[in-house]
């Protein structure tokens, strides 16, 4: 196939690449910056350079590239994470979600795209009701808090446009957290990584907040597979261990060698990291990839964040 990818040069586009090359498909690579083609190359992808957010420069390398898959892994988060200012962090991610969701279809449809496949999220997004692990047919959260609205509307609009795109079989994959290299909780200067580290990633709380996570590996593995495999609609791309923040934290601090993370009171946490912050310490939910085994055929390799933490920690 020929494959269009979006977000080529981000954490987990310079997984990707490589491996869709291996499974015998061509890419093309989209950066903003002149200076990363060498990096697409070296990956081997052929990079091509446009602002997404421009619907002329969007419309221009899909029209010239032809591709039979687009694939939409832009989001704009190697910077700072303020929880506290949950929206603000994502305000440009969420332009990515959104306008240039539009503009990669609109684009896509032009050319006639047979799969057109993004980027979505699974943890907070879901409804803070009910089972702890959420499928994809559970429904999403109905109030989510103040200061993640934006970005929650986002994410809606990013699925409901894909798999509402009739005219090609638009895919939706919600990842799990991501760790391994590259990512926030990586060996090699991961933010969140450090700040376990020096002991400002506390439990909140019960600690009660359900995460899934899957290694930038098996999340770019799932990707490739549903180039082919799977049929229209949202997978959950995560590991087959979703866990409470009060049991996968102290872990994490475990596997780098730092020591084990404070414990604060809701109330107190909610004063630090707000109420978003408080929310994704103690109600979230985690999310089943049984259908993402069942369709797409996929595995992950690291099948629990416990062994994967010490793995990509070491
Ligand atoms: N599920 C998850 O846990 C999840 C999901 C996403 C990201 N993250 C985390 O967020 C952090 C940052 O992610 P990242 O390393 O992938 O970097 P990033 O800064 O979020 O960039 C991702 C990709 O989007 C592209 N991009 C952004 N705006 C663009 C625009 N206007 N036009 C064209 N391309 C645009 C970037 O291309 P250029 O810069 O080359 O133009 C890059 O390829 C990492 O720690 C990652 O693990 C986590």
């Amino acid at each position: 196939m020929k494959v269009l990818l979006a977000g080529a040069t981000g954490a987990l586009g310079k997984q990707l690449v490589p491996r869709l090359g291996a499974d015998g498909h061509e890419v093309v690579g989209i950066t903003r910056t002149e200076s990363k083609l060498a990096l697409l190359d070296e990956l081997g992808a052929t990079g091509v350079v446009a602002d997404v957010l421009d619907p002329d420069q969007v419309a221009r390398v899909v029209a010239q590239a032809e591709p039979e898959v687009i694939i939409h892994q832009l989001t704009a988060l190697n910077r700072p994470f303020d929880i506290r200012h949950f929206d603000r962090t994502f305000e440009e991610t969420n332009r990515l979600r959104t306008e240039a969701t539009d503009h990669l279809l609109a684009a896509g449809r032009a050319t006639c795209v047979k799969r057109f496949i993004a980027q979505s999220y699974a943890g907070w997004p879901f409804a803070r009701t009910g089972d702890l692990v959420k499928s994809e047919d559970d429904p999403l959260d109905p109030a989510p808090p103040d200061g993640m609205r934006r970005t929650f509307d986002a994410i809606r609009y990013l699925e409901d446009a894909v798999t509402g795109a009739g005219w090609t079989e638009g895919i939706v994959l919600r990842y799990g957290g991501f760790y391994g290299p590259g990512t926030s909780l990586s060996r090699e200067g991961g933010a969140q990584t450090e700040q376990i580290r020096e002991r400002k990633f506390p439990v909140v709380g019960n600690g009660a907040g359900v995460w899934s996570f899957v290694h930038i590996e098996d999340a770019a593995e799932a990707t490739v597979a549903a180039v082919t495999r799977g049929r229209p609609g949202i997978y959950n791309i995560v590991d087959d261990d979703p866990a409470p923040v009060a049991e996968w934290l102290p872990a994490a601090a475990s596997a780098i060698g730092a020591p084990p993370p404070r414990h604060v009171p809701r109330w107190l946490g909610r004063l630090v990291a707000g109420e978003v912050g408080a929310v994704m310490m103690t109600e979230v939910r985690g999310a089943s990839n049984e259908k993402a085994k069942r369709e797409l055929g996929w595995q992950p390799r690291h099948r629990s964040w416990r062994e994967g933490f010490a793995e990509a920690a070491a």
